[in-house]
């Protein structure tokens, strides 16, 4: 296609990226120096690493991590892999450890009164408590589950809300962009309850349905609201993103069915721990009936780290000095000048385009700013591309297509939680990429 592409040295990455902006390239690295010689050797070799895939990129298991070998490094940001939240944790150091000695978390059982009776009492009490604290949520007097990560509980809802007598599947719809995870997830048992049906925008099915609304959105990071708004409509609001570091908070959500996760809010995807908070009692009782036969439960483990976890979110957010630094203070600032540096890029390169948000005033921080999502939906510019994932592969830089968010091809997704070093290199790529 016309385009000069060197294969940089590092030395040379250095050297354009302060061209392109001094003071926020040297801030950032000198931070990221610093972090990576104070966090443990494992960390260090870790970093040197990277993740390379081969045919297709959506799966998982392609994802392969191959040591590096003097050529230019694959920058791999594909999945959503929160890493970037690894500066904050290790900055607050044993605040969150836990011991869990070998007599406890036998049983199955935590707590027979409850609905949902492998709820940890203290992981609900943390759950309730940190909603409060940033106001994103009601959870109070609702019933919560808890997930395997919310992908369990998005499975259990499409169980729990599907007519379990009808003749035919129910139809589940989202709004492209939608979340890619939806359709696969959804008909990967082939289930007689229900079926995708693609963009909701489209949708003209006469008789009940589904929406999944995910606010913000994955891939785009826009607000958004249901668009089908027909009376046999069923709602599941996916608010993963529906966080400070990630966009204003404008009000306490208060959905019949709110699916949220420390994947997302804290950065813990590995601990796969979610939670929804239903209006519904029977909608309740039908997906902990599900999470029963589908895994008998929730690791207690898990729960009982991430109730920590949590706690010491809220105690960051309630008091100044003593209790260390906010976390949503830290990560929105993180991800603001992730954002800042991924604009600059862009205006450089002349080649591609991000979404454009509105400032929102946020109760949370008090004060108004623009989203500045946890995925980039970039566009491929240049008229003779249209293919912008195999295009960007071309300059080893892994990312997700427009296709798989069923939109178009000349888009992709862009994770902004990996590590400032494969951030930082991506964006100094990106902003390489000039017009021939
Ligand atoms: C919108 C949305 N929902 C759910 C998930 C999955 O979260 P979990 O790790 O809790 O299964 C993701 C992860 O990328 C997501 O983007
Ligand atoms: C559907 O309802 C939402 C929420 O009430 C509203 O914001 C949106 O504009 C409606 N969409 C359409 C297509 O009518």
């Amino acid at each position: 296609m016309g385009k000069i592409f060197h294969l940089v040295s590092l030395k040379h990455l250095l050297l354009v990226s302060i061209a392109l902006n001094v003071s926020l390239i040297l801030r950032v690295i000198n931070i990221s120096e610093k972090k990576i010689l104070h966090s443990s050797s494992a960390l260090v070799s870790k970093n040197n690493l990277h993740l390379s895939s081969s045919s297709s990129l959506t799966s998982f298991a392609n994802a392969r991590i191959e040591a590096q070998d003097g050529e230019e490094r694959v920058i791999n940001l594909d999945h959503g892999d929160p890493t970037m939240y690894e500066k904050y944790w290790q900055q607050e150091g044993d605040k969150t450890t836990i011991v869990i000695p070998g007599w406890q978390s036998l049983s199955y059982f935590s707590d027979v009164s409850n609905i949902c009776w492998f709820l940890e009492p203290e992981f609900a009490k943390e759950v309730v408590r940190l909603h409060k604290v940033v106001g994103n949520a009601i959870a109070e007097n609702r019933h919560i589950v808890v997930g395997t990560g919310s992908t369990q509980l998005f499975q259990a809802a499409l169980y729990a809300l599907s007519p379990q007598d009808a003749l035919e599947p129910i139809s589940v719809v989202s709004a492209a962009p939608y979340y890619s995870s939806y359709p696969s997830i959804t008909d990967c048992l082939k289930s007689g309850l229900y079926k995708w049906a693609g963009d909701a925008h489209s949708f003209k099915k006469e008789g009940p349905y589904i929406e999944l609304v995910t606010s913000p959105n994955n891939p785009d990071g826009f607000v958004r609201q249901s668009v089908v708004n027909r009376s046999e409509g069923i709602l599941v609001h996916d608010l993963a993103y529906y966080w400070p570091q990630y966009t204003s908070i404008s009000f306490p959500a208060d959905h019949d069915l709110m699916l949220f996760t420390v994947s997302k809010s804290t950065g813990h995807a590995g601990m796969r721990i979610g939670w929804a908070i239903v209006k519904d009692t029977e909608v309740a009782k039908k997906m902990t009936k599900y999470i029963e036969l589908n895994t008998i439960g929730v690791s207690k483990d898990s729960q009982l780290r991430a109730a920590k976890v949590l706690k010491v979110v809220s105690n960051s957010c309630e008091s100044s000095s003593s209790e260390g630094e906010n976390f949503f203070e830290f990560s929105h600032n993180q991800l603001a000048t992730r954002w800042e540096l991924l604009r600059l890029a862009v205006q450089k390169s002349g080649q591609f385009s991000v979404p454009e948000f509105a400032p929102q005033f946020c109760t949370f921080l008090s004060r108004d700013f623009k989203p500045q999502p946890a995925f980039a939906w970039l566009k491929c510019e240049q008229e003779e591309v249209n293919d912008c994932e195999s295009f960007l592969r071309s300059k080893k830089m892994l990312t997700r297509s427009g296709k798989h968010f069923g939109f178009s091809p000349k888009y992709v997704r862009i994770s902004m939680l990996d590590r400032d070093q494969n951030y930082n290199l991506f964006v100094e790529r990106l902003s390489n990429i000039i017009s021939s």
